[in-house]
């Protein structure tokens, strides 16, 4: 089996799906791994340090992609005048980004062209996955570089200090949304010395915030039944998000730096801070919005884009792993060393239609459309049964 590793062509893309380690550690599970030319260079990898860990370095996109199962980071996009998917050989498979969800048109060019795709942002949160769960690894580096990335546009310090020339005050800084991303932002926010904060609808992530030193935020608002049974948040009500708006409103305004990561699976991100809100922070005070991708949690949020408004700056970068694309890559390729581990058995790509890791991922196989998640998306064709047949085409 051959692996291929393409430089990512999506605009401001500087991750990698291998890092040269990922590599090795491929390599000793049984498959040749190829990989383009430059394709590690933003993240901080030479052609010199893959050639080192045993890769074939090739020249072209096409050759990268004309292997037996290519890893990307984002999901296949324009290539020249066609397409990254026509690329891939047909019958070949790919494990990515594929926001299958969102980019349905992808998804069909998978199934059209006989490629079976794994779609590494649905990895099942279960604890035997945990090592292969990418949206964690990356969400992690956007918690971190959220904070340091408005620690940077604020214009004081985060610790206070006490020094002859005078005192100075700690930041405030307030995470809503307290999940991977949002326990590390209050992790790192502490550690730079700020006073913080956090909120969440979910019940049991009170304790999490209080273990890193931070306060929680109670709201008079009844978050009862606000998590389902895989651990993520439940969407609420209108009247809910309305009253939550009212309520955070002055938590708000009291912070130097707001950092939202509020996301609810399969919607558009709730709408948490409204503008007057952000009007009554302080001058030169910032709000990061990490939900910016999915329309935000805050009115003024646009996405890839820093706001002004009254002296407040917004920040909507929707791909903050990317800025940090040497441990995010690193990271994504130990996800998917993992990941691979338990898709191969003695170096082929071997497909358990009954594993629920395996199942979760799984969007397309053998022309069809196999993923139950997204059958509302695309239409809804039988689930390929037997494996055993389908595993000549995978070289
Ligand atoms: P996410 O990215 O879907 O959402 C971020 C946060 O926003 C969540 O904590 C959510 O509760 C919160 N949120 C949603 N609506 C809100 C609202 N109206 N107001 C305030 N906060 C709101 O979440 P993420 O980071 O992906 O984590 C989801 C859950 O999955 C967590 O319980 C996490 O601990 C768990 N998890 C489990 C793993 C495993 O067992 N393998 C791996 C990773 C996460």
């Amino acid at each position: 089996m051959i692996i291929g590793v393409p430089k990512e062509t999506a605009s401001g893309e500087r991750r990698v799906a291998l890092v040269p380690d990922s590599v090795k550690q491929l390599m000793a599970m049984g498959p040749e791994v190829v990989v383009e030319t430059g394709a590690g260079t933003e993240a901080g990898f030479g052609d010199d340090a893959y050639a080192e860990a045993g890769a074939r370095i090739v020249g072209s996109a096409s050759e990268a992609f004309a292997a037996d199962l290519v890893v990307k980071v984002q999901p296949p996009g324009a290539a020249g005048s066609g397409h990254e998917v026509d690329l891939l050989a047909e019958g070949a498979a790919l494990i990515s980004f594929l926001k299958p969800l969102d980019q349905t048109d992808v998804t069909q060019r998978l199934v059209d062209r006989g490629v079976t795709a794994f779609s590494v942002e649905m990895m099942p949160r279960i604890t035997r996955a945990q090592s292969m769960d990418a949206l964690s690894s990356q969400s992690t580096i956007s918690g971190y570089k959220a904070v340091v990335m408005g620690a940077d546009t604020l214009p004081r310090i985060f610790p206070m200090l006490v020094t002859a020339a005078g005192t100075l005050q700690p930041a405030r800084v307030l995470v809503i949304g307290v999940g991977v991303a949002g326990l590390q932002a209050l992790g790192t926010a502490k550690r730079l010395g700020a006073v913080t904060y956090g909120y969440d609808t979910r019940a049991v992530v009170r304790e999490q915030v209080e273990s890193l030193g931070a306060r929680f935020v109670e709201l008079d608002l009844d978050t009862g039944d606000s998590e389902d049974s895989g651990g993520y948040a439940k969407a609420q009500s209108e009247e809910f998000y309305k009253r939550q708006r009212a309520e955070l409103g002055k938590h708000v305004a009291a912070a130097d730096l707001v950092i939202t990561t509020a996301l609810v699976p399969g919607q558009p991100a709730p709408f948490l801070i409204e503008a007057d809100a952000v009007r009554g922070m302080r001058d030169g005070s910032v709000v990061v919005d990490l939900a910016a991708e999915k329309g935000g949690n805050c009115e003024l949020t646009q996405a890839d884009q820093n706001v002004m408004d009254s002296g407040v700056t917004i920040i909507g970068h929707t791909n903050l792993p990317s800025e940090v694309p040497a441990h995010a890559s690193q990271m994504y390729g130990r996800n998917l060393v993992t990941f691979l581990d338990h898709l191969l058995e003695e170096g082929a790509l071997t497909l358990d239609f009954e594993d629920e890791i395996t199942a979760g991922t799984l969007v397309s196989h053998a022309g069809q459309l196999v993923s139950e998640r997204l059958g509302g998306a695309l239409p809804k064709v039988e689930k390929a049964s037997d494996s055993s047949e389908d595993q000549g085409e995978e070289g």
